[in-house]
């Protein structure tokens, strides 16, 4: 376990983790991950920026003696989540004299999380720098990439953004920089749909405030780095500020086939008006995927038969999911089928009140579809090709 250099006396020492396949419990990982940390060593002091999940900490320290580090000034934790600052306590006690850098929202968080003394912290404020001699660390705040407490690193003289959670991707690699850009903007946009996706304001204040720097790496602490900034932030402004396209996101699950019915048909309704449908059967999904496609979709239509009055428990997953994700979707609507009665339509609607959406009228009906039933998704698909047309034209 040896550290990577990056650049003379800047080095990679963090952990891939391939195995891993969940994340926070709730995120699939198809790929693994990696958690990055980075060793920058000045002519006068030596600072070890972020650290490495727990489960691999002997990673991080057998790295660390590759370079026989043997005295660490600072620990900058740009971001309180276990991944990167769960092995700070191990940290701290291998290198007895480390001072720790970070926001001040961030210091109250390593307290109660990790229960650092507070007497080991120094908190630095908004482009504060700090001094390693012949280096210099800039401090940027950027709240909410992923927690409020949440900073970037620069290394100025080395134009070296570490940039934390932002342009980070779960993907386990042997390669410490990118070289497949067609495999890490897919990774990226996944980690983008589910981790980034909520804070969209604050990542487009972000990239604007980025714009002062003059980056030549970006070092995030997951997935691999990269040497062409470029493609990574056009990637997030296209995320985050391009139009949403003319795409359906239909989750659905059915119990007896009547939902199903609708489903199949309302989809061949779509398709022959032009609207691209992403149709995900919630049985067996990877919310990953259902979270990427909500990224482009201009409209989300959510399938549910009545259980017990309400919505599917499956349906209300996604639902509360896509609630939480806030994707820039402007329409809504449900289809649906109950056997003797059902609330499913208002239930969902109360689940969703952070999506600025455009309701169009639900097509909730009993039993199996019949005529009027089919030419009432007939209409919900021709207002979704209109309102797509419309958005369309509002943004060429
Ligand atoms: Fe990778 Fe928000 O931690």
């Amino acid at each position: 376990m040896k550290a990577r250099e990056i650049k003379t006396g800047v080095h990679w020492v963090g952990a891939v983790d391939w195995d891993r396949r969940l994340f926070d419990e709730l995120i699939p990982l198809p790929d693994g991950t990696s958690y990055n940390a980075y060793l920058v060593q000045g002519s006068q002091k030596t600072a070890l920026i972020d650290t490495v999940d727990p489960t691999m900490a002997e990673v991080l320290f057998a790295r660390l003696d590759s370079l026989k580090v043997k005295a660490i000034d600072y620990v900058v934790i740009n971001h309180a989540e276990q991944d990167h600052s769960g092995t700070l306590p191990g940290v701290l006690s291998k290198y007895p004299q480390a001072k720790v850098i970070c926001t001040p929202k961030c210091k109250g968080l390593l307290m109660d999380l990790l229960l650092i003394p507070e007497a080991k912290i120094i908190t630095v404020e908004d482009k504060e720098t700090v001094s390693l001699g012949d280096r210099t660390l800039e401090f940027v705040h950027a709240a909410w990439v992923h927690w409020p407490e949440t900073m970037l690193t620069y290394l100025r003289e080395d134009k070296i953004l570490f940039s934390c959670d932002l342009f980070g991707a779960h993907l386990a690699t042997s390669e410490l920089y990118v070289s497949d850009e067609g495999h890490l903007y897919e990774s990226a946009k996944r980690y983008y749909a589910e981790i980034m996706m909520p804070f969209r304001p604050n990542i487009e204040k972000h990239l604007a405030r980025l714009k002062e720097y003059n980056v030549e790496l970006i070092a995030p602490s997951h997935g691999p780095l990269h040497r062409r900034p470029e493609f990574i932030i056009k990637a997030y402004h296209r995320w985050v500020f391009d139009p949403p396209q003319n795409i359906v996101v239909l989750p659905y699950i059915s119990m007896h086939g009547s939902t199903r019915q609708m489903v199949n048909y309302f989809v061949e309704a779509l398709t022959q008006r032009g609207v691209v449908v992403k149709q995900f059967e919630l049985s067996q999904v990877d919310i990953g995927k259902l979270a990427m496609a909500l990224v482009d979709a201009a409209t989300l239509v959510i399938g549910t038969p009545t259980v017990l009055i309400s919505p599917h428990p499956l349906v209300a997953y996604a639902t509360f999911l896509a609630n939480a994700l806030r994707p820039k979707t402007r329409f809504a609507s449900i289809i649906g089928s109950f056997g003797w009665g059902s609330r499913a339509k208002e239930t969902i609607i109360d689940m969703i009140p952070n999506l600025k959406v455009e309701l169009l009228e639900p097509v909730i009906i009993k039993g199996l579809p019949r005529e009027a039933d089919f030419k009432a998704l007939d209409n919900l698909a021709a207002i979704i090709a209109e309102k797509h047309k419309g958005l369309a034209q509002a943004s060429s």
